[in-house]
């Protein structure tokens, strides 16, 4: 798909895309730094969009780790399933609200890592509600959520839903983003 297809396609689903660019590789290696390849044996993506976050945790990840990918966008779903050819990717074309019911389908319990990037800010309330009752009940004790935002409003809120958080600041990235480190309790 060409890049124009890709841009329309954002800005007319802009409420649940967020933005009208994906991103940038500063940010994508921002945003997988945080995660321990070598012991995630079960990692959950949010919001895959073009796949670029997505290609760079299969580049890292362990040959026997498992990423399982949400993404509603059915157009976006089809450049990754044109682009991606990898075992370890299960990639789903449904609501990141499923990730419990995901998780079990591929026999797991719990996730290593989850790795966000669903604009949860312009999403509507009770989805984004939805989603962060779901990465709290299906995150291990001890477990990182990845978050990526444009905005540095969410750190009360995640204060309140992890033992600890940590926001980071990428500025090579249209729009400059944020990045949240949240550690479950162990
Ligand atoms: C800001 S884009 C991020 C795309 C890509 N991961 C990146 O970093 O550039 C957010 C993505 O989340 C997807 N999304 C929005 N709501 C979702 C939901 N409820 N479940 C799964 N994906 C969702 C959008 O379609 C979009 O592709």
């Amino acid at each position: 798909m060409k890049q124009i297809t890709l841009l329309t396609e954002a800005f007319k689903n802009l409420k649940t895309v967020g933005t009208i660019t994906f991103s940038s590789k500063f940010l994508v290696k921002n945003i997988v730094a945080p995660i321990d390849f070598n012991k995630a044996r079960c990692i959950v993506e949010l919001g895959a969009g073009d796949g670029c976050i997505t290609k760079a945790l299969l580049e890292k990840m362990h040959p026997d780790a498992v990423l399982i990918s949400f993404e509603i966008n059915d157009k976006f779903c089809e450049i990754i399933k044109k682009e991606v050819n990898d075992k370890r990717l299960h990639l789903i074309c449904d609501s990141a609200e499923k990730i419990g019911e995901y998780l079990n389908l591929y026999g797991f319990e719990k996730a290593d890592f989850i790795v966000s990037s669903v604009p949860l800010v312009v999403l509507p309330k009770e989805i984004a509600r939805n989603i962060e009752k779901e990465v709290t009940k299906t995150l291990k004790s001890g477990g990182i959520f990845v978050h990526l935002s444009y905005s540095p409003l969410q750190l009360k809120k995640f204060e309140k839903l992890f033992s600890s958080v940590k926001l980071h600041f990428t500025l090579l990235n249209m729009p400059p983003a944020f990045v949240y480190i949240c550690r479950q309790a162990a």
